[in-house]
């Protein structure tokens, strides 16, 4: 551990915070399927799509999807070729769809009118589509080394336990980011953004940090007054809205139920689905089957389906009907249920999926709609 004077107040121990924090990365570094190995050079695109993935999503939910993107569009380019309905299918289940979309947005301005390079500086990374001030920075930092802070949730936890910051997020976001900004060293700047990532994943976590093994010990002001687990202090959680609906699931005879594609604006936008009633707070039981796609005998099914969004709380009745004659309306088809894993339904859908298949055709038959890696398509 490098030498220091006393807690981090001048550059010199800064300096010293990082050489420990480098010098730790070397050792404990995480193997991540989107990290260049040691020697290597960061490839923009993998750094671009990770981050763009990772936001609001762990990273063990990441790793199978970074692979099928990368496996079906190695380069920039060829996802800015993909049909937009083919990124948003193998981006179901990871959620926040808006990401998605941006996504494929950002890969056509950058392989339309950019030759395929991604910008490099913060600046000109924040005009692009779908990013913000975090990607901005780790982008810059982990594939262009750029001596730039890149603060997310796990960021904050550590900056505010090394300087004892107890002020409530998110007031304290600014010192936060000063803070982490002024530790960035010249020298391996991504190594550092990286190294602070890891820390805050593997040592720093929210519960039960693992000060022994910190190469920051010595200058957490937390540890030092034993209050790392209080940190960082967080505004109360506002409860969110509950809104209810319902989902219709109409099923022939031969064994095809209705999909309906969501208008592109909107709560899961472009995605496919069941049919859904207006979300709103509350939905009369009695009122749905007047939303339902079509006249028929619609069974309600006991008990419902939860869902968390951002910003409310999602409550689902879903109604069934089977041996439907026929029925054609834009943005719906009809897909057999063995094919419904291929289909790409964001994770509400397919909860409201498992429960018609429940209760239609017993315990089993909800594995056709389970979570599970779908199988990469090859031509
Ligand atoms: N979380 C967000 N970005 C990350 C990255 N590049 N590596 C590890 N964890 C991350």
């Amino acid at each position: 551990m490098a030498a220091r004077q006393g807690k981090s107040t001048g550059s010199g121990a800064s300096e010293a915070e990082a050489a420990d924090l480098l010098a730790w990365y070397d050792r404990h570094r995480r193997r991540l399927p989107w990290r260049a190995l040691p020697g290597e050079i960061a490839d923009p695109y993998r750094v671009w799509l990770s981050e763009i993935m990772l936001q609001q999503t762990t990273v063990a939910a990441v790793g199978p999807y970074f692979e099928t993107f990368v496996t079906q569009w190695p380069s920039v380019e060829a996802l800015a070729s993909a049909p937009l309905d083919d990124v948003l299918r193998d981006w179901a289940g990871l959620g926040y769809y808006a990401r998605a979309r941006n996504l494929h947005a950002c890969a056509t301005v950058i392989a339309g009118e950019r030759g395929g390079r991604f910008p490099q500086t913060e600046e000109e990374l924040l005009k692009l589509p779908g990013i913000g001030a975090y990607t901005a920075g780790a982008i810059a930092a982990i594939a262009f080394d750029r001596p730039v802070a890149a603060v997310d949730g796990n960021v904050e936890r550590v900056i505010t336990r090394l300087y004892g910051i107890d002020e409530p997020m998110p007031g304290a976001k600014e010192a936060v980011r000063a803070k982490t900004g002024a530790l960035v060293p010249a020298d391996r700047p991504g190594d550092f953004a990286q190294g602070l990532m890891d820390l805050g994943a593997t040592i720093c976590t929210p519960k039960r940090p693992a000060c022994v093994l910190c190469p920051w010990t010595d200058a957490c002001v937390a540890h030092a007054r034993g209050i790392e687990e209080q940190l960082p202090v967080k505004a109360p959680k506002k409860e969110k809205p509950l809104r209810r609906g319902a989902a219709f699931w109409a099923e022939r005879g031969n064994g095809t139920v209705l999909i309906v594609k969501r208008p592109p604006k909107g709560l899961l936008g472009g995605m496919d689905g069941l049919w859904l009633t207006p979300l709103k707070q509350d939905t009369d039981p009695a009122e749905a089957r007047s939303h339902a796609p079509f006249k028929a005998r619609w069974h309600r099914i006991a008990g419902h389906v939860e869902h968390v969004f951002t910003h409310f709380r999602l409550e689902l009745t879903v109604y069934t009907a089977t041996d439907v004659t026929s029925f054609a309306a834009p943005d719906t088809r009809w897909v057999a249920k063995e094919d419904l894993p291929e289909v790409g339904l964001p994770t509400v859908m397919r909860k409201a999926a498992q429960h018609a298949l429940r209760a239609l055709h017993g315990p089993e038959a909800e594995k056709l709609v389970a979570l599970r890696r779908r199988r990469v398509r090859t031509g």
